[in-house]
């Protein structure tokens, strides 16, 4: 690694010296958004650390990451070529591979545009107002039956296993118009093996920085290119499926949209044409595999603060039972009636900070943040974590407490506040599934709330110490309780 020389009159961006070869790599390792925060309150918002021998660029601070990611966004848009997400898709995903180019942009607008029209179009089937509410409905009203049934036949259960197979089939009728049992194997041994992703593309891995490291055997490793290699197969048989049964006449789900991208010969000056076929079909990959542990993890964050807050959750309860009553089921609709639900959800996403970075950046050109020279590639990260517990933008920030959204009268979400909390990173990389992922979190939790009380049996620990990695998870907990706080009609 040889220094670049700073141009006259700019700094380099200061930073812990490090051990030779190694850098600051031992610190990082585990918790790297805590040691992180610790380092950026000493050397500042634009800090430079040593991964191995290569230099990362850290940000925190809002105003800092808003300069860079959405007022220099073109600077700061790319994504560094780190060897494990060689292995993400085939080294194809939208997401994590190096390409920003025009490539990226436009496979990125089909994505978007797929999602949309299978999310926000409305459902031709039920009365629900779109396809995205018919599909969370009812995977809500089935995790209730379940969670009454495996209350009746075990008196307490573990909720992970069940919420992740819901969400994951939310997505699944988007992409494939299909959905699995919940003991279905196939669906089962996917879905509950996301660890073994979130470990590796933790930022600040060793491996992706000190290529030493690949050559040693490495259990975690081999784990996510098994996982990655089972998630293809897995997509592929479904693609295959559809290429075998499309018919132009009847688009039924994200897959066939790509695939009619792909067919459709009058699209001569969409750029889209220009795309290799592969390079279309294959972005269901991406909304496939961001679709469901993301939305998961932050469901589950959001039960272990019900049970371990039970005032929050009684007076999400009477919010509930104020607004919406007990005669009719939620709607996405009523999310701007429900305050104090939504201000839970924002302190959720803020407390946990359950994606502590976001994916890596990398500059694409040299430029200068701060008054700081930054070359071009320098690979940076985005310490969300930080701004979410930033004792400049939050009061007492390791509490609990979302009444913090609130105006003082308790009737309006504070719109201003709600933007400072960071959890889907912020302009040209900014996540294409916010709104999606927002709706689900907000109908799947008041669908089970209006329904069921969530309890801890007695003398059974909730441990949320979080683990760290891409997205950060708790020890999964067996001693959940439901009681059912009324009969809903048409529920037997
Ligand atoms: C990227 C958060 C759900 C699709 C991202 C990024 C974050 C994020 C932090 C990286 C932003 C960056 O690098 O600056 C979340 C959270 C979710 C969620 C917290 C749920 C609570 C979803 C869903 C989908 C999705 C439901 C799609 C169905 C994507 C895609 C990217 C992305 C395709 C890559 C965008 C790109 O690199 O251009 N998300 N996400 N996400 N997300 Fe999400």
């Amino acid at each position: 690694w040889l220094r670049q020389p700073v141009p006259e009159g700019l700094r380099r961006p200061p930073g812990p010296r490090g051990y030779p070869v190694l850098g600051n790599v031992l610190e990082l390792r585990k918790d790297a958004h805590l040691a992180l925060t610790r380092l950026s309150r000493r050397y500042g918002d634009v800090m430079e650390v040593r991964i191995g021998t290569r230099p990362v660029l850290v940000l925190s601070g809002l105003d800092t990451i808003r300069q860079a990611l959405v007022k220099q966004g073109d600077d700061f848009m790319g994504r560094p070529d780190l060897y494990s997400f060689r292995f993400v898709a085939d080294g194809q995903s939208l997401g994590f591979s190096p390409d920003s180019g025009e490539v990226w942009k436009a496979r990125r607008k089909l994505a978007q545009s797929a999602l949309k029209s299978f999310s926000a179009a409305p459902s031709p089937t039920s009365s629900c107002s779109c396809l995205l509410e018919e599909h969370v409905s009812k995977e809500a009203e089935y995790l209730v039956t379940k969670f009454l049934q495996l209350m009746e036949e075990e008196k307490r259960f573990e909720p992970y296993r069940y919420l992740v197979a819901s969400v994951a089939n939310v997505i699944c009728a988007m992409c494939f118009g299909k959905r699995y049992e919940h003991e279905d194997q196939e669906l089962l041994k996917l879905v509950n093996s996301t660890e073994e992703f979130t470990d590796v593309t933790a930022a600040g891995n060793p491996a992706d920085f000190i290529p030493l490291l690949r050559y040693l055997p490495s259990r975690s490793m081999k784990l996510f290119i098994d996982f990655n290699r089972y998630l293809l197969s897995f997509l592929q048989r479904r693609v295959k499926e559809h290429y075998e049964t499309y018919d132009e006449n009847n688009i039924r789900d994200i897959t066939d949209s790509l695939i009619e991208q792909c067919l459709d010969e009058k699209l001569g000056t969409n750029t889209a044409a220009q795309l290799p076929k592969e390079k279309i079909v294959n972005l269901v990959n991406d909304l496939f595999g961001a679709g469901f542990d993301t939305i998961t993890t932050g469901l589950s964050w959001s039960l272990m603060y019900l049970v371990t807050n039970p005032s929050i959750q009684k007076k999400i309860q009477e919010e509930l039972d104020r607004t919406i009553g007990r005669e009719r089921r939620p709607r996405l609709s009523d999310r701007g009636m429900l305050p104090y639900t939504e201000a839970f959800i924002l302190e959720m996403f803020r407390h946990s900070s359950f994606l502590p970075f976001t994916i890596p950046h990398s500059t694409t050109k040299d430029t200068v943040l701060n008054g700081y020279f930054i070359p071009k590639d320098r690979c940076v990260f985005i310490n969300q974590w930080q701004v979410n517990h930033d004792e400049k933008l939050w009061k007492d920030p390791e509490t609990f407490n979302p009444e913090r959204f609130l105006s003082a009268d308790g009737t309006k979400v504070n719109k201003e506040d709600g933007e400072k909390v960071l959890v889907f990173g912020l302009g040209r990389r900014r996540c294409i599934g916010e709104n999606i992922a927002r709706g689900q979190v907000f109908l799947f939790l008041v669908t089970l709330l209006q329904q069921l009380e969530f309890s801890v049996c007695e003398g059974g620990r909730v441990d949320m110490t979080p683990l760290y990695g891409l997205s950060l998870k708790h020890k999964r907990c067996e001693h959940f309780q439901v009681r059912q706080r009324f009969l809903m009609k048409g529920r037997s």
